[in-house]
């Protein structure tokens, strides 16, 4: 059944022949757009969608959480706005929450945390494991992970599981752990950073995922600056996430590559590090994503409006560089030319805000402004 979504004030097609388009129509036939152009041009429909003078832009892709968990960390956040600093060993508190919780209720959260980000507008979600680190639980996490979100990645070099040895572990996620969990995900990810995996641990974790064939992700330079940017283009991999703390030569290596780097401003401000530095990268050519990172530690928000927001108001992006790395940036750090994107053929992502233009979303920060949404065809609000 074909829908024709009129009375477009604005339409953000990110695809560089449509551009942005005033006074816009588009129709959605299956899961799929069939057809973008000016109102006066749009074809008959099965059925006729008035968004009556609302900007269009194709759904958030969050392309970075961790929604496999179970647990609570309000008393954390809390200290750490008392003046503590964030460490990676708060991984471990979820970590034992997690492996203690039924597969229903692991299932249960997930679920809300999928339906809540949807309701925002996000219509493609990649999520992690990583609060499991052992064999069973690591696989128990990428089979109910990938029940509810689109894309799965492992991360079983999430932290060293506290009393166990570093190389004993590395070896481990290397060997059984990734044999176990590889026929779930797509992907494979490290915590390369000092309280984590150090350079050659995660270098040698990327070989093996690599190996079995799974597309490849870094989280780095989050805490201070380290070698997790480097290792990333060195290893191909299609994104590296948090890039908080980088060198001139992160950036120049960043320029002349095909890794994304993927900035979670949400974390940042949770954990009180400083914003990354984006118009270096951006000035230099480097693709940027924006994401979540929604997990309970360090970022416990789904919302990529407010991901964008913060983009514009404090890292001084403008509104369409934001909402560009929050849909097709976030696509292509999956490494998918599909989504984020509205064009014929594309899936039909469609995020239609209740405002006449995106710069509505810095324009009124905190105000929910998602008016309907459909996810692949299929209307969710
Ligand atoms: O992306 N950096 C590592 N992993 C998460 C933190 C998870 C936690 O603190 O529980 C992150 O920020």
């Amino acid at each position: 059944m074909a829908v024709l979504v009129t009375g477009i004030a604005e339409l953000t097609t990110n695809d560089a022949e449509l551009g942005k388009l005033r006074d816009a129509a588009l129709v959605v036939d299956g899961d799929r757009v069939a057809w973008v152009g000016a109102a006066a041009d749009a074809p008959d429909a099965d059925e006729r969608v008035d968004v009556d003078g609302r900007a269009v832009l194709p759904g958030w892709v969050d392309s970075h959480t961790h929604l496999v968990f179970a647990g609570d960390r309000t008393a954390e956040f809390g200290a750490r706005m008392s003046g503590q600093p964030y460490a990676a060993g708060g991984i471990a508190v979820t970590v034992d929450a997690t492996r203690a919780a039924t597969d229903e209720q692991l299932t249960a959260g997930l679920r809300k945390h999928v339906d809540e980000a949807i309701s925002q507008g996000t219509t493609y979600i990649e999520t992690k494991t990583g609060y499991g680190l052992t064999v069973a639980d690591e696989l128990r996490s990428a089979i109910l992970a990938g029940r509810y979100a689109d894309e799965v990645t492992f991360l079983g070099a999430h932290l060293v599981p506290p009393g166990t040895d570093a190389d004993e572990y590395v070896d481990l996620v290397c060997g059984p752990m990734l044999e176990a969990v590889a026929p779930h995900v797509t992907w494979a990810d490290v915590f390369c950073e000092t309280g984590a995996f150090d350079e050659d641990q995660s270098r040698a974790v990327l070989t093996a995922a690599g190996k079995k064939g799974l597309g490849l992700r870094v989280h780095g330079n989050q805490l201070g600056p380290g070698p997790g940017v480097r290792l990333a283009v060195e290893m191909d991999a299609a994104s590296v996430d948090h890039c908080t703390y980088l060198t001139p030569a992160d950036v120049a290596a960043l320029a002349d590559s095909n890794t994304v780097a993927t900035l979670l401003p949400a974390c940042d401000l949770s954990t009180r590090q400083p914003l990354p530095e984006v118009r270096a990268l951006l000035d230099a050519g480097v693709t940027v994503a924006l994401a979540s990172n929604c997990n309970p530690g360090s970022s416990y928000t789904s919302s990529m409006a407010f991901c964008v927001t913060t983009a514009v108001l404090q890292m001084r992006m403008t509104v369409e560089e934001a909402v560009r790395a929050a849909t097709l940036g976030g696509a292509q750090a999956l490494r998918r030319d599909d989504i984020g994107v509205l064009r014929p053929g594309s899936r039909a992502d469609i995020h239609v805000l209740n405002a006449p233009s995106t710069t509505h979303l810095a324009y009124r920060p905190g105000v929910p402004l998602t008016w309907a949404v459909w996810r692949a065809g299929v209307r969710q609000r």
